[in-house]
């Protein structure tokens, strides 16, 4: 038997979850390795997932998480082997099929990397897809030319998970960060982690309608798009990048073309979910090279598996602050 976060379906099509003991062989039986799952962790799109919303769960009953850490209890592919240690996130794992709210999981081998030597499981959920998404935007944006010479950093939704790592890992790495959040109550949590000023998101919406404005930003890690995307695209540096991974603010803008006209502006699409297996080697490298795991540990609140469906009500409702670390033996 094996404890899993169960996900269903109402004949009235309300959706609710509950921790349940379920026989081990209802895992789905295409992965060829098995893991004992140590540690997961909830994202904005498990708060999705969750609660039937987005469209992203197909079928159920469900077992959401599309992020897990933990040992290898058999493979029948020899990349890996028993008492390995793995970590497992995107390919659609939590979202089309289970994922990591359960002790144990499966998956393919193609999805799953070794975790460098340095990073406990717990660390690396404690960064989960968010930690990973933020080194992923900072590396393509230092491909296009970013250094810490050109300009401060814009972090939009600085509070949420991949903001607040994105502003850790840019202040390691010697940028100026300016943390973009609607809550001015965390402001000394910010700036703890690094911000060198904090910017409100009514200053970021108050648009006075130019197609262009002084440049001011030599970077932006955008989490929230929307019209706060639009604003920034107008106040960027000459040929700087903006690497746009989340909708909290907007699926959709209305943005003149101008800046990448005049400026050579660049937005760089980030997707974290079908990431090849080298890149994600080196993101999870970078990680455990770079992440102070004091400061990690500061900025992470951890929580059982019968907690999870509360924190994914709060991660929509944008009231979880850095990140949640989901301890399946507790
Ligand atoms: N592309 C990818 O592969 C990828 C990977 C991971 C995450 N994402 C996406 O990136 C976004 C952030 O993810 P996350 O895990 O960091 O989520 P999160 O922890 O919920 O953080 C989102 C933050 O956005 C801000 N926010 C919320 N509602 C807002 C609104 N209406 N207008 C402006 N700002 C708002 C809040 O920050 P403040 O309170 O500080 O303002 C909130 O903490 C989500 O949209 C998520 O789906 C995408």
């Amino acid at each position: 038997m094996i404890k899993a976060l169960i996900v269903d379906q109402a004949e009235d099509n309300s959706v609710s979850a509950s921790l349940q003991q379920i026989e081990a062989d209802r895992l789905p039986d295409d992965g060829e390795v098995d893991i004992a799952v140590e540690y997961s962790t909830i994202n904005y799109k498990d708060g999705l997932c969750l609660n039937g919303l987005g469209r992203l769960v197909r079928t159920y009953p469900h077992v959401p998480g599309v992020d897990l850490a933990g040992t290898v209890t058999a493979s029948r592919d020899d990349r890996f082997a028993a008492g390995d240690r793995v970590v497992m996130n995107g390919f659609r794992s939590g979202e089309i099929r289970w994922g990591g709210y359960a002790t144990r999981a499966s998956g393919k081998a193609d999805w799953m990397v070794r975790l460098p030597d340095g990073m406990s499981t717990r660390h690396s959920q404690m960064l989960g897809t968010a930690g990973f998404t933020a080194m992923q935007a900072i590396m393509r944006l230092e491909a296009n030319g970013m250094t810490p010479d050109g300009g401060e950093v814009l972090v939009t939704g600085a509070g949420g998970g991949v903001g607040s790592v994105a502003t850790v890992l840019l202040a390691a790495r010697g940028y100026q960060v300016a943390a973009m959040t609607g809550r001015a109550e965390i402001a000394d949590y910010l700036t703890g982690l690094g911000a060198s000023r904090i910017v409100s998101r009514d200053e970021m919406q108050d648009d006075p309608g130019k197609v262009m404005e002084s440049g001011v930003w030599g970077g932006c890690i955008d989490c929230v798009g929307g019209q706060i995307l639009a604003r920034a695209i107008k106040q960027m540096n000459y040929g700087c990048g903006i690497a746009s991974l989340g909708n909290a603010a907007g699926a959709t803008m209305e943005a003149s073309i101008i800046p990448f006209l005049l400026r050579g502006v660049a937005v760089f699409g980030i997707d974290s979910v079908m990431v090849p297996i080298p890149e994600r080697e080196r993101i999870w490298a970078a990680l455990d090279a770079e992440m102070p795991r004091d400061v990690l540990e500061s900025m992470s609140r951890e929580i059982t598996l019968a907690e999870v469906p509360d924190y994914g009500r709060q991660i929509l409702e944008g009231r979880v602050r850095g990140r949640i670390l989901v301890n399946m033996n507790a």
